[in-house]
C-alpha cells in the first residue's frame, strides 16, 4: 500500500476540524485583550491536545518555528497517538494573533494534513507571493511579472479594465511600491493589516469576497497553508522565500532547500490530496467569528478535502460548562 492510500483523509477529517475548533476555543476568550503571545499560547496548547488525539504518526513541517525557539508545535514535533498513517502536518493554531488581540477581523485556526511528504518543509522567513483564484487558465501569471503586467494578463483574460479588479495587499512599508503601481493602474487596493491565510482563500471566492488577487510578502508558513486551501478550493498561488540574513539562508539549506530563488507552485508546495480545516476566531467574509451564546460558544468551521474538491461548514455548539 503507498502513503497516499494509507491516508484515510476521509476518516481523519473530522478529527481535524475538532483540532481547529478547540484552538479557536481556547483562544474565544482573548479576542479584543490586547495580548497576542497569550492568545497564541491558548491555541497552541489546545490544538495540540487535540491533535495528540488523533490516531496518526504526524509530523508537523510547518509549524510554530523551530524546536529551540517554540516549546510547542515545533517544526519536526512528533504527534498523535503514533498509532496510524504517517502524515505531514501543516497549521498555524492562531493565524492573525494580532487580529484576535484586536479584535479585528479574519483570524483563523489553520490546520492540513497530508500524506508523509507531501507538504514543502519551509523554513519560517517570509515569501512572496501572488494568488488568484479558480477562474484563470493555469500560469496566466508569473512571479517574475511586475505589478502591472499581473493585472494587465488578469483583466485581458476576464475582458474588463484594470480598475475593475481588486488586490488584496498586507499594509506594509515593504509594500509601498506595490501599492502606488496598482493604484497608477487604477485597481482597488484592499489593505489589510493581517491574516494573508484568510486574504489568499478570498481569492477562491472573489465573487462573495470582491478579492481577484492578493499579491506582496508575508509569512511562509501562512503560503504554505494558503496554498493547502487553495488544492482544495482551486486557485493558483505561486511562492518565492525572501531571506533576510545568512541565518535564514542556513535554515532553508538544513531543510534541503538548495535552489534559495525557486518559485514554487501550488503543485510544488502541496506534492498530494490533502485535507485541510480552518475555525473562525474573528468575524470575516469566509468564516464567521467566535459567538458567544448564553453557556455556550459556537465555532464556525470550513473542512475541505482536495481530493473528493468537497467542502463542509460546521456550526459546533459548545456548552460551556462541560469538558470538551
Ligand atoms: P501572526 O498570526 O503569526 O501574527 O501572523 C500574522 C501575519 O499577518 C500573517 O498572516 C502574515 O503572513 C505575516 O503575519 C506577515 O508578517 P509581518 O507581520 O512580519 O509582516
Amino acid at each position: 500500500m503507498n502513503l497516499m492510500s494509507q491516508f484515510k483523509d476521509r476518516m481523519l477529517s473530522l478529527g481535524l476540524a475538532r483540532v481547529t475548533e478547540a484552538a479557536a476555543l481556547a483562544s474565544a476568550n482573548q479576542i479584543g485583550r490586547g495580548n497576542e503571545k497569550i492568545a497564541d499560547q491558548a491555541a497552541v496548547d489546545a490544538m495540540r491536545g487535540q491533535l495528540n488525539l488523533l490516531d496518526i504518526s504526524g509530523e508537523v513541517v510547518i509549524g510554530e518555528g523551530e524546536r529551540d525557539d517554540a516549546p510547542m508545535l515545533y517544526i519536526g514535533e512528533c504527534v498523535g497517538t503514533g498509532k496510524g498513517p504517517e502524515v505531514d502536518i501543516a497549521l498555524d493554531p492562531l493565524e492573525g494573533t494580532t487580529l484576535t488581540a484586536k479584535d479585528l477581523p479574519n483570524a483563523l485556526t489553520v490546520i492540513a494534513m497530508g500524506p508523509k511528504g507531501s507538504i514543502l518543509k519551509s523554513p519560517d522567513v517570509y515569501m512572496e507571493k501572488l494568488a488568484i483564484g479558480p477562474a484563470y487558465p493555469k500560469d496566466i501569471v508569473s512571479l517574475d511579472q511586475n505589478p502591472s503586467e499581473i493585472i494587465r494578463s488578469l483583466a485581458k483574460y476576464k475582458k474588463c479594465n484594470p480598475c475593475d479588479i481588486t488586490s488584496c495587499v498586507l499594509d506594509r512599508p515593504r509594500h509601498k511600491e506595490i501599492i502606488t503601481e496598482l493604484r497608477s493602474l487604477g485597481v482597488a487596493v484592499r489593505l489589510i493589516t493581517d491574516g494573508d491565510v484568510a486574504a489568499i482563500m478570498h481569492c477562491s471566492e472573489p465573487d462573495l469576497t470582491g478579492i481577484d488577487v492578493y499579491m506582496g510578502i508575508g509569512g511562509a508558513p501562512e503560503g504554505v497553508l494558503a496554498a493547502a486551501a487553495l488544492k482544495c478550493l482551486g486557485g493558483q498561488i505561486y511562492g518565492r522565500l525572501v531571506f533576510r540574513n545568512e541565518l535564514e539562508k542556513a535554515k532553508a539549506r538544513r531543510m534541503n532547500i538548495t535552489n534559495l530563488s525557486r518559485i514554487y507552485s501550488l503543485d510544488d508546495l502541496i506534492q498530494a490530496d490533502i485535507i485541510f480545516s480552518a475555525t473562525g476566531v474573528t468575524d470575516g467574509s469566509l468564516l464567521r467569528g467566535i459567538k458567544k451564546i448564553p453557556g455556550y460558544l459556537e465555532t464556525d468551521t470550513i473542512l475541505l478535502r482536495s481530493k473528493t474538491g468537497s467542502r463542509r461548514r460546521m456550526v459546533y455548539t459548545h456548552p460551556t460548562q462541560n469538558p470538551s
